[in-house]
C-alpha cells in the first residue's frame, strides 16, 4: 500500500516503557507522549487543551494523564476530559508494536487522514 509505512512513526523499543512512566517524543514537531497501564502502551498529545502545559510533567493514575498546571484529567483510552477545567478531549493516537518496537499512528484517532 503505498505511503502506509508514513502513517506510524517508530518512537522506541517496547520493553523500556515502565508502568506509569512518561516518555516524550515528538511527531512532525510536535510534542506527544506516551505511557504504559498494564499490558497496555497508550499515545495522546503532549500539551494539554486547557491551556499550555506539558503533558510529560503530569501524572498517571489508573488510565487517566492529569495536567501538571490545573489538575484536568484525559482518559488515555479515548481522551475524554474525566475532570475539569479542561473541556476539549485530548487527541489520541494508535499505538502498535512490531518487532518489539512501538509505533504511534502519524494522526489522532477518528481523523480520515484523507
Ligand atoms: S493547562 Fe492543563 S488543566 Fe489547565
Amino acid at each position: 500500500m503505498p505511503g502506509s509505512s508514513d502513517d506510524y512513526v517508530r518512537v522506541m523499543p517496547v520493553d523500556e516503557i515502565a508502568e506509569a512512566e512518561i516518555y516524550e517524543f515528538e511527531v512532525d514537531g510536535e510534542p506527544r507522549i506516551l505511557t504504559r497501564v498494564g499490558d497496555e502502551i497508550f499515545a495522546c498529545d503532549g500539551i494539554c487543551t486547557h491551556e499550555y502545559a506539558e503533558l510529560a510533567e503530569g501524572e498517571i493514575e489508573d488510565h487517566v494523564v492529569y495536567c501538571p498546571l490545573h489538575g484536568s484529567g484525559f482518559d488515555l483510552r479515548t481522551g475524554a476530559v474525566t475532570s475539569l477545567p479542561a473541556v476539549t478531549p485530548l487527541p489520541i493516537y494508535d499505538v502498535k508494536i512490531e518487532g518489539g518496537q512501538v509505533f504511534v499512528s502519524r494522526r489522532p484517532r477518528g481523523e480520515s487522514g484523507a
